[in-house]
């Protein structure tokens, strides 16, 4: 799938091109957010500390020209790296996005939000390069209102289950934002809402990634709860395509990137079950705590400031998602095709 993006490319893949930092960037957002960006001319950074991401995403990026993995974590000051003074461009995707894995360890969790923005907005502070931040919809927390609203201030608990990460990420958006109200530095602000696509890990936890590999295992598809708290789904390229454009806009945000096709788990469910033909059959257990009800990004903002909108369908992306799987997995499942 390719989306168009009036993200201006440089040419120049030289030592002269543009050079991004990606923290994160050998996890599943940050992979394709590097690949895109050695797609567009860019030599790229990318710092990660393999803890939920993998040094095979990347690969493929090893050989191309302008492309470096740096194992890092950012809750340690950066390394001493002659060639942070040339970036121009700080795309900070580094934390544990799945709620089972952010869990297992809250404090670092925490940390790597809060000192890990820390230590990137001095870098952007002292170079002038622009930052942006991958915070999420989980800051609205257990939303009282619907869709969300980039003013809606959110509803959490500091002390629940999920506030390490969702308490982590408001610090790194007020640490953010108190940076550009002291023109400090130049930060832009995504709230990223469920993307999905290949290259998330079989077994980390995430709805669609269970599914799929539940459905194509003949496993039973596991809906917490009744299956009615609903979700919307971006696919990943139209994710990467909301970041790029805003990092290139003017607008420092927050503006929500996410997709407002609102669906059921349970519809998202009986849809992989039918996508994937599988005979699966669903069962259900205990919703979480904490779990959210309904989720819906209003985009008006993102449509009005940064001209974007997704572009992929829950049928396409899935669709892409279910044979990247069927490949991973070397399962031999025949898809159904979509009436
Ligand atoms: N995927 C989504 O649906 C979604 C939704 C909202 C926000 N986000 C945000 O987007 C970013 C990327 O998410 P993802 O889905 O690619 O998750 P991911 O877990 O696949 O990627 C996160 C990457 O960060 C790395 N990392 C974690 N802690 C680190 C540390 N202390 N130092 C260096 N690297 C560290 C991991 O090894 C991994 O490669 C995250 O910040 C996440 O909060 C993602």
């Amino acid at each position: 799938l390719s989306v168009a993006t009036n993200f201006d490319p440089p040419t120049d893949t030289s030592m002269n091109a543009p050079l991004a930092l990606v923290t994160g960037g050998a996890g599943f957002l940050g992979s394709h957010l590097c690949e895109r960006l050695l797609d567009l001319g860019h030599r790229v950074i990318a710092y990660d500390d393999l803890s939920t991401g993998h040094r095979s995403h990347v690969d493929h990026l090893a050989h191309r020209p302008g492309f470096r993995l740096v194992v890092h974590d950012i809750t340690q000051p950066l390394p001493d790296d002659p060639a942070l003074a040339e970036v121009g461009r700080v795309f900070n995707l580094a934390c544990p996005a799945s709620p089972s894995k952010y869990q297992l360890d809250p404090v670092q969790t925490t940390l790597t939000s809060v000192l890990g923005i820390w230590h990137l907005l001095q870098l952007a502070e002292r170079t002038g390069a622009r930052l942006l931040q991958t915070s999420t919809s989980e800051i609205y927390g257990n939303p009282q209102v619907h869709p969300q609203v980039e003013s809606y201030p959110g509803h959490v608990d500091p002390v629940g289950p999920r506030a390490c990460y969702d308490e982590g990420k408001r610090c790194a958006e007020t640490l953010c934002d108190a940076f550009r109200r002291q023109g400090r530095a130049d930060v832009r602000i995504a709230r990223l809402f469920n993307s999905y696509g290949p290259r998330l890990r079989p077994g980390d936890g995430r709805v669609v990634s269970n599914f799929v590999v539940q459905a194509l295992r003949g496993e039973p598809l596991t809906v917490y709860g009744d299956g009615s708290q609903t979700r919307s789904f971006c696919y990943v390229s139209d994710t990467i395509d909301g970041l790029l454009r805003l990092m290139e806009s003017d607008c420092s945000g927050p503006v929500n990137i996410g997709n407002p096709d609102e669906r059921t788990v349970g519809d998202l469910a009986d849809t992989v079950i039918r996508m994937t033909g599988s005979g699966s059959p669903i069962v259900n257990r205990p919703l979480p705590a904490d779990d959210p009800v309904r989720r819906r990004p209003d985009i008006g903002l993102a449509r009005e400031r940064l001209g974007w909108q997704p572009e992929v369908s829950l049928e396409q992306g899935l669709g892409e998602t279910i044979g990247y799987f069927r490949r991973e997995l070397g399962l031999d499942v025949p898809l159904r095709k979509l009436a």
